[in-house]
């Protein structure tokens, strides 16, 4: 699998980076372990996740996604092979300094991450979605300091917005602090808007790296979901409320006519649009089982035709719909 540069930082991550929010929550200890073997396997050397996956599942609780990839980790003896991400932000706890930003949470959260994940040091560390309760300033500095320590090699900022991507990097340059090498917005053919209005223009400007989320829309644009089925899992009623939209059925009902032109699955033509973006680094996949791990993994090899393309890129355009919105 090739490995492209992050943004303006040198480290590369591998085309497809492994999710695994689902570990510990839709997939227990053994299957995750299966599908972080498949995936290196296969070639994935980047893997995401965070402190607090997947604190929604029955009996789970946050780390626990952590704990598993750091078992993994030892066990196979392959830490200094793999690229890993994780974050910082969400509640660990009901405790007032368990969440957020702030010195406390990032220096304290980053020694436990640490010590679930059986490592020395954490690749990439993500602030997993903004704190309006803590200035920038003390979150970078924090940062610089565990880039100075060694714990961390690079930062990111996942779900932030343009206009705070833009202090951030004002802020680092004015007081010598580390910058976001990388942002981490959701991104899909049905989720097109959020990023390629407002954050693209600032990944070509200043030069961010984007691991992009949720390229399948929870599951959405794999033509499993109608108005009359629902597949059977667990995460069925938040993508039914996140996407079920007359134009996101349009647009499953595009990928289904060009999947079959093109003797490939729905999922498939899905991920392999996604890679077509330029400005995409790596998408991060989420998957259940082995199986979907190396259905997606095929999509890789897609090359969609350019009439194909076109369509898809009409299908999801989102221009004319901000334009009526003006
Ligand atoms: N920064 C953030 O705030 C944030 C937020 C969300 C996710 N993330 C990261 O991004 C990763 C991926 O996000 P995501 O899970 O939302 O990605 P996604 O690709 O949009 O959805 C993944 C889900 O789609 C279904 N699926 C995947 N491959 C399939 C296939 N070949 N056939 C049929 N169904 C398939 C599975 O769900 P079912 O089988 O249950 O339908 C799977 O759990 C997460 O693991 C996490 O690391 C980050």
């Amino acid at each position: 699998m090739s490995a492209r540069k992050l943004g303006k930082s040198g480290l590369k991550v591998s085309r497809y980076i492994l999710g695994s929010m689902n570990f510990g929550w839709l997939v227990n200890e053994e299957n995750s372990m299966k599908i972080l073997d498949a995936a290196i396997e296969a070639g994935i050397t980047t893997i995401d996740t965070a402190d607090i996956y997947s604190k929604w599942g029955d009996g789970s609780y946050p780390g626990k996604s952590e704990e598993i990839i750091g078992k993994w980790l030892k066990d196979r003896g392959v830490r200094d092979d793999i690229v890993l991400a994780t974050k910082v932000r969400g509640n660990m706890s009901d405790k007032p300094n368990d969440v957020g930003l702030s010195r406390k949470h990032i220096l304290e959260g980053a020694k436990r991450s640490l010590v679930r994940l059986n490592t020395e040091y954490i690749d990439l560390y993500w602030n997993h979605w903004p704190d309006y309760d803590t200035p920038q300033e003390e979150t970078l500095r924090a940062y610089t300091k565990l880039v100075d320590d060694g714990a961390v090699h690079y930062i990111g900022a996942s779900n932030h917005t343009a206009a705070e991507l833009m202090e951030s990097l004002w802020v680092s340059d004015r007081n010598g602090l580390v910058r976001y090498d990388a942002i981490q917005p959701p991104y899909s053919l049905a989720r097109r808007r959020d990023y390629e209005k407002l954050l693209q223009p600032v990944v070509e400007k200043y030069g961010f790296g984007v691991t992009s989320y949720s390229p399948l829309g929870g599951g959405f644009l794999t033509g499993k979901y109608s108005e009359e089925k629902m597949p059977d899992s667990k995460r069925a009623e938040t993508t039914k409320t996140r996407y079920f939209k007359e134009r996101n059925f349009r647009i499953v009902e595009t990928l289904n006519e060009v999947a079959q032109a093109n003797g490939v699955s729905i999922p498939q033509l899905a991920l392999a649009w996604v890679l077509t973006r330029e400005t995409i680094t790596a998408p991060i996949i989420g998957v259940n089982s082995v199986e979907q791990l190396n259905e997606n993994i095929e999509a890789l090899e897609i090359n969609i035709p350019e009439t194909d393309l076109n369509r898809l890129n009409e299908v999801s355009d989102w221009t004319e719909m901000d334009m009526l919105a003006r």
